[in-house]
């Protein structure tokens, strides 16, 4: 295989397909071309030689192969029932941080496979691919960027140099802009514009400047401190397009008390610049079209100074960030801490950088053996790449980790769902599960059954020492917590054994019934128990998870780091947008698309209004 060690001479900057030219740049710049392929080697060359390990792919190597025998001569004969009989191989299968537990020996492994996954791991490099993403080097290649993500929650008194600017000092003075911005609305020093205090937050935005605030206020809601800080505050977070998002966001909401973040990195999404300017409207509307209303209800998060100001906001309301924050890792940058700061106040936003931090830190430091965020890796690599398993589910036992499944699933999603490596090469080997799941115990109500009796998907179990809201009820054999926990621990129990024919017989079924009623087992998971849920076990959590994802995508050579996939269909909305606006309101006929979405678009547009607005103006 061709895998050169030095940038070849003869790249060329200066072409592209001329059916790319109407393309934003990153996506010519996936489109695979003997000259693209040159230059993404010549990137991966600027990064250093972290990539160029060998000239064999990853699944070429004798570390891949040694597993591929041991899941199949070993691993394939062996059952969780028996296994788990072994106290010695469960005490080994265990590792603890900082309150954090980690009980792995209801994976499909022995000690010997974890020492087979760590030698891949070294072949892989990982201990200098981490060094490299928390040194800042631009270990994003395609989009030619640091992935600085861990910087965001560095101790002040830090140092870390990109480009000769010492970012731990920037990150700081954002954050020390929120500290004060955030005190003065909530004590009352900034008003709304007829002078009322504002004690209502809306959050426009989507994907990652979304899912992760969105996940980290409702694991914060119902917690003790930060409930208590929060008084009768509202934090509510408008993300989808859908204009009935806007009216769910808005409903029974004072404007004169109310105040629109506007999220966005590039500041350029289409959801939120609508949603943003219907919000607008909204307080324009209600308050009055004064430059005041503006600057005193709309703030914004982004890296975009141009494109905030051009859309009205007052420069001094907006709370910077920075290109080396990819929009999924974002929540520890302004993205989280303005919306959280205000409806939480900014010391509990800061014991959640705390808790990230102690992650970083032990990801980065501590022995592959014993390291959580590589072994959850590790583990997921082992599921996926050997033993075939193509999703994986996260149950954590708290109602407040409601949203944690759902901003798993874009930072794992986006990051891992790829089909070539680093050099551009297609992989012959399956990254990237499926990502799903649900608060226990309601999943085991919903989608359960499948786990227990149809497809195999591996489990993680997040539980809790404490709860957030303690609650015994007299007469009940323990307590509300311990109701939730019985059902934490007999999970994974009841995937792993099963229940075989004979213990359904046992237990007097008619025969006819037995198969029915075998659980095979052999279902592998892992539990994580944490103490209660606060601001700094949540910080640790999304540290812990957002390694998982970056040594997955290590070990499988891939960019875990960029997201192409998704700007296929929005330039295809741009067009379909076009096309709607000119057949509603100038008769134009639909032209250029299949016949399927032809048919499809001419019955939408029979059987719609469009926009009820007296005016309409033509695309632009
Ligand atoms: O969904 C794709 C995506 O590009 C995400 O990566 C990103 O978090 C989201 O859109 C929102 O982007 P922005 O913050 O620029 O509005």
């Amino acid at each position: 295989m061709w895998r050169p060690s030095k940038c070849p001479n003869e790249v060329s900057l200066g072409f592209t397909f001329s059916l790319q030219l109407a393309l934003p740049k990153q996506v010519r710049f996936s489109v695979k071309s003997r000259v693209n392929r040159k230059l993404v080697v010549c990137t991966v060359e600027s990064v250093g030689s972290i990539y160029q390990t060998s000239d064999v792919r990853i699944s070429k190597t004798s570390e891949w192969n040694a597993l591929e025998q041991h899941a199949k001569n070993v691993i394939s004969k062996t059952h969780l029932r028996d296994l788990l009989t072994d106290p010695e191989r469960s005490e080994k299968l265990w590792a603890e941080f900082d309150g954090c537990i980690l009980d792995y020996s209801r994976q499909r492994v022995l000690p010997e496979t974890m020492k087979l996954l760590f030698d891949l791991a070294n072949r892989a490099k990982l201990q200098e691919k981490k060094e490299a993403m928390f040194r800042g080097d631009k270990i994003n290649i395609t989009e030619n960027r640091s992935v600085l993500h861990t910087a965001l929650r560095a101790p002040k008194e830090t140092q870390l140099f990109v480009d000769g600017v010492n970012i731990i000092e920037s990150v700081w003075q954002v954050l020390e802009k929120i500290r004060s911005f955030s005190n003065r609305v909530r004590s009352g020093q900034h008003t709304g514009v007829t002078g009322r205090p504002i004690k209502n937050f809306i959050a426009i935005g989507i994907g990652g400047s979304y899912l992760g605030p969105e996940f980290l206020h409702e694991a914060l809601r119902t917690e003790r401190v930060a409930s208590a800080a929060a008084g009768d505050r509202i934090l509510r977070f408008l993300s989808n397009v859908d204009p009935v998002d806007v009216k769910r966001a808005t409903d029974k909401l004072n404007p004169e008390e109310t105040m629109a973040i506007v999220v966005s990195k590039t500041f350029t999404t289409r959801e939120t610049n609508i949603n943003a300017k219907t919000i607008k409207d909204w307080l324009i509307y209600h308050l009055g079209d004064s430059p005041e209303t503006i600057k005193k209800h709309m703030v914004a998060c982004s890296t975009n100074l141009d494109m905030v100001v051009k859309f009205g906001i007052d420069p001094e309301n907006m709370f910077p960030f920075w290109d080396w924050v990819g929009g999924r890792y974002s929540v520890c940058s302004s993205v989280g801490a303005l919306p959280i700061s205000l409806q939480y106040g900014f010391d509990v936003f800061e014991r959640f950088l705390q808790g990230a931090h102690s992650m970083d830190d032990h990801f980065r430091y501590a022995p592959l053996e014993r390291n959580l965020p590589v072994l959850l890796g590790l583990l997921g690599v082992w599921n996926m790449s050997f033993l075939h398993y193509n999703a994986r589910a996260i149950h954590p036992y708290s109602e407040a980790l409601l949203r944690f499944p759902a901003h798993i699933q874009q930072l794992d999603m986006e990051s891992n769902g790829k089909h070539v490596n680093i050099f551009g090469e297609n992989v012959d080997y399956p990254v990237g599960e499926i990502d799903f799941g649900e608060p226990g115990t309601n999943g085991q109500h919903s989608f359960f059954q499948l786990l227990h009796m149809g497809q195999v998907v591996p489990c993680d179990f997040i539980g809790f020492m404490e709860s957030q809201n303690p609650v015994c009820e007299e007469g009940e054999p323990v307590s509300n917590h311990d109701e939730l926990m019985a059902n934490f621990f007999a999970q994974p129990d009841a995937l792993a054994f099963g229940k075989t024919a004979e213990e359904v017989e046992k237990e007097g079924n008619p025969k006819w019934l037995v198969p029915h009623m075998v659980f095979t087992g052999n279902r592998p998971s892992s539990c994580l128990l944490m103490p209660v849920l606060d601001a700094y076990v949540t910080g640790q959590l999304l540290a812990l998870y957002e390694h998982r994802t970056a040594v997955q995508g290590f070990l499988w050579e891939i960019n875990s780091f960029d997201q192409f996939g998704v700007e296929l269909g929005k330039v295809l909305a741009n067009k379909v947008r076009k096309q709607l606006n000119e057949s509603r309101y100038f008769n134009k006929d639909i032209s250029g698309f299949n016949p399927s979405t032809t048919r499809l678009l001419n019955r939408y547009l029979e059987g719609s209004v469009g926009c009820a607005f007296e005016h309409v103006y033509h695309y632009e």
